[in-house]
C-alpha cells in the first residue's frame, strides 16, 4: 500500500482488529434528510472496538465531508473520547465521508450515502 493511501474497510465480513477500532463509525445517521434542515452526524472511532485514547496512541482528529467539501472537523487530545456529534445540513444528495487520523496507524475513511428530499 502506498504511504499516501487512505485506509478503508476491506471486507465487512472479515474485519481486522485495526479496522474495528479505526474505521469511523456513523452512529444512527439517517439515509434521507430534508433539504436545508439540520440533522445529527455522530462519529465514533471505532465500531466494534473503542480506540485507545492515551499518550502515545490516540485519535488526533476526525473531519466530515460532503463529497470533497469539508463540513466540520473535531480535534482530540488523549483526554477526550474519540466520538463527536456534528449538526449539519445538506442542499443536495451527497456522500458523507469521514476521515480520521490515528497518530500511530494513519488515516482512515468511511462513507455514508445521504439522499435529500
Ligand atoms: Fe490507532
Amino acid at each position: 500500500m502506498s504511504k499516501y493511501q487512505i485506509k478503508k474497510l476491506q471486507d465487512p465480513s472479515d474485519k481486522t482488529a485495526l479496522e474495528k477500532k479505526h474505521v469511523p463509525y456513523f452512529v444512527d445517521v439517517p439515509d434521507k434528510v430534508k433539504k436545508g434542515e439540520y440533522f445529527k452526524v455522530t462519529l465514533r472511532m471505532g465500531k466494534e472496538i473503542e480506540h485507545p485514547m492515551e499518550e502515545g496512541h490516540y485519535i488526533q482528529f476526525v473531519a466530515l465531508y460532503a463529497d470533497y467539501f469539508q463540513l466540520a472537523r473535531a480535534d482530540f487530545n488523549p483526554e477526550a473520547k474519540a466520538e463527536v456529534t456534528f449538526n449539519v445540513k445538506l442542499e443536495e444528495p451527497a456522500t458523507l465521508r469521514a476521515f480520521e487520523s490515528c497518530n500511530l496507524h494513519g488515516q482512515w475513511e468511511s462513507s455514508h450515502e445521504i439522499t435529500v428530499e
